[in-house]
């Protein structure tokens, strides 16, 4: 295994990551179109950290217009091995609280409108997404969130839906009974094309909100979403800077494959 490069892609409210040390934002173009900005590359003790911000500075990117192809793969490009995505959500749990972190190991993708692979026409592949995070990334975060003294859930199925707007009180109450936690609009097909890429991948889910089932906390209130945001981004700032100090300098085989995942997909060759 070789050099551990570290991206992170941010999400509302995450748009820099002041603690990388050399910094410089890069453009990195792909075949596959516009990335949502430039990256910022940068360093922290040695650790080469690429940092994306998803929506663009400026938050210029709904969710279903963002170019998740050429985001991550301007990720591989720059040589990023653990991917760690930092996204705002709403709880549909009730000890998830607006202010608390989830590190989800599972994910029931209902978006539609979007492309979700960097195959098709003349060579197919199908990758596993049984496991879709990477364990041994998982835990690295967990540690760093521990070591930040911040409120870490482990384990949670984030609910990818389409947006732009929020659910409906029906949908949310169908998402949890379908037992999902976490609900969000980003994180699909981002962790499928992560595991096309051969790239360990990890999510940081910030709860902003109850999204629109609790009782107590009525509808989606966009005031209270910002300010919680806010909160969230410096905790989040510090939870990547700690990662980024602690992770190993060497890449680890990923426990669930997601690095080899390309060997153990079904494909088709190209057409001759
Ligand atoms: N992002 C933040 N809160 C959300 C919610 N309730 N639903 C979908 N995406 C969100």
């Amino acid at each position: 295994m070789g050099n551990a490069v570290l991206g992170v892609i941010g999400g509302s409210g995450l748009y820099d990551l002041p603690e990388l040390v050399g910094a410089e934002w890069v453009t990195v173009d792909s075949p596959w179109g516009e990335p949502s900005d430039a990256v910022r590359i940068g360093e922290v003790d040695g650790l080469k950290v690429v940092f994306l911000p998803r929506h663009g500075r400026g938050h210029r990117y709904a969710p279903s217009d963002i170019n998740y192809r050429a985001n991550i793969d301007v990720m591989k490009r720059c040589g990023v091995t653990s991917l760690v995505s930092v996204s705002a959500c709403g709880s549909l749990k009730e000890e998830m609280a607006p202010g608390s972190f989830v590190l989800v190991d599972q994910f029931i993708d209902r978006t539609f409108a979007r492309e979700k692979s960097f195959f098709g026409k003349g060579c197919v592949a199908h990758v596993s997404m049984a496991d879709p995070v990477s364990p041994r990334l998982v835990e690295h975060i967990a540690a760093a969130g521990a070591a930040e003294g911040l409120t870490l859930h482990r384990g949670g199925t984030y609910l990818a839906m389409e947006g732009p707007q929020f659910s409906s009180l029906a949908e949310s109450k169908l998402y949890r009974s379908w037992d999902c936690d976490v609900i969000g609009m980003t994180n699909m097909p981002e962790a499928k094309l992560a595991r096309e890429a051969e790239i360990c991948y990890a999510t940081v889910a910030m709860v902003t909100d109850y999204d629109s089932w609790h009782p107590h906390h009525g509808a989606v209130d966009i005031q209270e979403i910002i300010k919680v945001l806010h909160a969230n981004s410096d905790n989040a700032r510090r939870l990547v800077a700690r990662l980024a100090k602690d992770l190993p300098r060497q890449h680890e085989a990923c426990p669930v494959g997601s690095d080899t995942a390309l060997e153990y997909a079904l494909m088709t060759a190209p057409e001759m």
